[in-house]
């Protein structure tokens, strides 16, 4: 088991968690996520780690209530417990991996939008730790929408906050802030990392794209497994069939195919639009052995 040290809301229907889980919060690294469960029969819920504490063995997770079993999920209180936390899995941030030297010589821009910004906080807290201050686009649709705005400032070099209806700093989406900051304000950037909902991370990479600014964006389709066996994350990125549990779930953003990702997460919430994929995708469907007749 797996118990709940500290539950608390952010704002409406996000909430964030501390979770003990030593084996977890040891290995770790920014980019990688979890998959909980409630219970033995629960559904197998993605969760991307937002922060976690080596020496106290804790890992926190940010969630949004989108269906029955985030519902569920809301409703448990300090001291109760998951019955499994799996992980750390998927790969992670690139920069993790990068010589420091050569990091410390490159220009990050994060773009966080709405709950995005939890998966976007570990991996600008990483670079701060290494000595390197990136900055930071938090876009949410209005003042009482955005979180972590606190915690996200004490580790950015410079944090822009932008609302969509300009109830709070600034007035527009995140988009325009980029345009702001590249085109008005000359500022030069190396990468730049979107983490939010698709259609966000979609229109960034077609203006980072116009900017020739590389661009690094998270995907979090409907998960089951998390081990590359089920399919249901199956994403294309240029001309490959890749799965975001295993082979992401970081991608290079201008390759990604978010048209044909938006359209199979609908479809893949019914069992009639699974079917369908199952028949159009073949052997491609699933992930891993991508034979899995059965799945
Ligand atoms: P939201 O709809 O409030 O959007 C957040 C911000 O994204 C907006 O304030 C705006 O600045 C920007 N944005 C939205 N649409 C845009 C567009 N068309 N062009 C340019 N910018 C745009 O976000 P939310 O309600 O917090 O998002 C929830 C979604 O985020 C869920 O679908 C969830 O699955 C997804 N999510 C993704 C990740 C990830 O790892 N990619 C993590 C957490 C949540
Ligand atoms: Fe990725 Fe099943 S969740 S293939």
């Amino acid at each position: 088991m797996y118990p709940i040290l500290e539950a608390r809301i952010l704002a409406d229907k996000i909430y964030l968690m501390v979770v003990k889980a030593p084996r977890i919060a040891k290995n770790c690294q920014p980019g990688e996520f979890v998959i909980v469960k409630l219970d033995e029969k629960g559904e197998r819920i993605p969760l991307t780690i937002c922060d976690y504490d080596r020496e106290q063995g804790n890992i926190t997770i940010v969630f949004q209530t989108v269906g029955a079993s985030t519902e569920r999920m809301a409703g448990l209180k300090t001291g109760d417990s998951f019955c499994d936390v799996v992980g750390p899995l998927g790969n992670p941030s690139d920069f993790v991996k990068e010589d420091l030297e050569v990091l410390k010589n490159k220009k990050y821009l994060f773009v966080a939008g709405g709950v995005g910004t939890a998966p976007v906080y570990p991996q600008v807290k990483w670079l701060k730790e290494h000595g390197i201050e990136a900055d930071v686009i938090m876009g949410s649709k209005t003042k009482d929408l955005l979180i972590l705005e606190e915690e996200m400032k004490a580790v950015s070099g410079t944090l822009y906050v932008t609302t969509d209806d300009g109830s709070y700093e600034r007035k527009g989406m995140v988009t325009e802030v980029i345009k702001d900051l590249v085109q008005n304000q000359g500022k030069k950037y190396d990468v730049c990392v979107a983490i939010g909902p698709m259609i966000m991370m979609k229109f960034v990479c077609l203006l980072t794209k116009e900017l020739g600014l590389p661009t690094i964006v998270s995907l979090n389709p409907i998960m089951v497994d998390g081990t590359g066996m089920c399919g249901a994350c199956r994403v294309t990125v240029g001309d490959k069939v890749k799965f975001a549990c295993v082979d992401g779930p970081e991608f290079d953003g201008h390759a990604v195919n978010f048209d044909e990702a938006m359209k199979r997460q609908q479809m893949y919430r019914t069992e009639e639009g699974r079917a369908l994929l199952k028949l159009r995708e073949g052997d491609t469907h699933h992930g891993g052995c991508g034979q899995c007749s059965d799945n």
